[in-house]
Formats: C-alpha cells, sequence, structure tokens
C-alpha cells in the first residue's frame, strides 16, 4: 500500500523537521527547515509528489519562487510557502538550492537522508 506509507513518512519529515526548527527566526536556515519537509534536505526530494530543486537554477528558483508568492504561478500550497519570503530571503533561497547537487533519483533515501 504505497499512499498511506507515504503519507506516515511524510508526517514523519514533517515532525522532525518541526522539531529541528529551533534556530533564529526567519534566517533563511529556518526557512529552509519548512522547505526541507517536502523537497528534502537538500532540495534532492525523495516524493514523487513534490519536485527536486537542488541543483536547479538559482535564477529560476527565484523567478519561480516570486511568480507562487505573486500568485502567478497557482499553487496554494507553495503559495502558501512563498507569500511571507522576502526578496532577499528568495535570492538566498534560490542560491543554496542552485548550489546543491541534483541527484537524477533517490527514491529510498526519506526526509533528503
Ligand atoms: C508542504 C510541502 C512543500 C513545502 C513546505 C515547500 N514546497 Fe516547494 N513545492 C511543493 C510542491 C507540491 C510543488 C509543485 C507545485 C507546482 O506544481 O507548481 C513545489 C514547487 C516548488 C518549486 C518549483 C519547482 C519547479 O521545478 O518549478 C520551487 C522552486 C519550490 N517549490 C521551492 C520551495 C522552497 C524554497 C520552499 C521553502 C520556502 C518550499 N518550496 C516549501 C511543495 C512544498
Amino acid at each position: 500500500m504505497k499512499p498511506p506509507l507515504s503519507a506516515a513518512l511524510f508526517l514523519l519529515c514533517l515532525a522532525s523537521a518541526a522539531m529541528a526548527d529551533s534556530g533564529p527566526s526567519s534566517s533563511p536556515l529556518k526557512a529552509r527547515q519548512v522547505c526541507s519537509a517536502c523537497h528534502g534536505k537538500d532540495g534532492n526530494s525523495a516524493s514523487d509528489q513534490f519536485p527536486r530543486i537542488a541543483g536547479q537554477r538559482a535564477a529560476y528558483v527565484a523567478s519561480a519562487l516570486r511568480a507562487y508568492r505573486a500568485g502567478l504561478r497557482n499553487d496554494p500550497t507553495m503559495r502558501a510557502q512563498a507569500e511571507h519570503l522576502s526578496d532577499q530571503e528568495i535570492v538566498d533561497l534560490a542560491a543554496y538550492y542552485g548550489a546543491q547537487t541534483g541527484l537524477a533519483t533517490r527514491r529510498s533515501a526519506w526526509c533528503g537522508g
């Protein structure tokens, strides 16, 4: 039964990300801990439901986040993630994910390993 297992692991990932969330507020690092719940620790999502953003061009990640924030790209999940980000946080997040190594496939490493 794949979907229930995926859901359970996803909740586990969310819970561990929330517990790890004890750094200084409003820093890019704290924002990344939220992102990692879905996109994996370094942007290499382990789930079919979430795109990999590791190694994506920084300019593309930034433009995607601005589009979600402005509602030009219509995805309720990502709109909720992006709407509170500042321009600087978007630049910092895009630089971080752009600097990661994108893995082709990693199906068994939940929570980004
Ligand atoms: C609750 C799960 C969740 C969280 C948390 C989350 N995302 Fe996403 N993200 C998604 C989903 C689902 C999509 C695909 C949406 C779509 O189809 O446009 C997505 C898409 C994206 C994309 C576009 C990828 C592409 O190839 O076009 C970027 C960039 C992105 N997210 C960055 C982030 C960043 C940065 C954060 C943290 C601030 C974050 N996300 C937090 C679920 C999430």
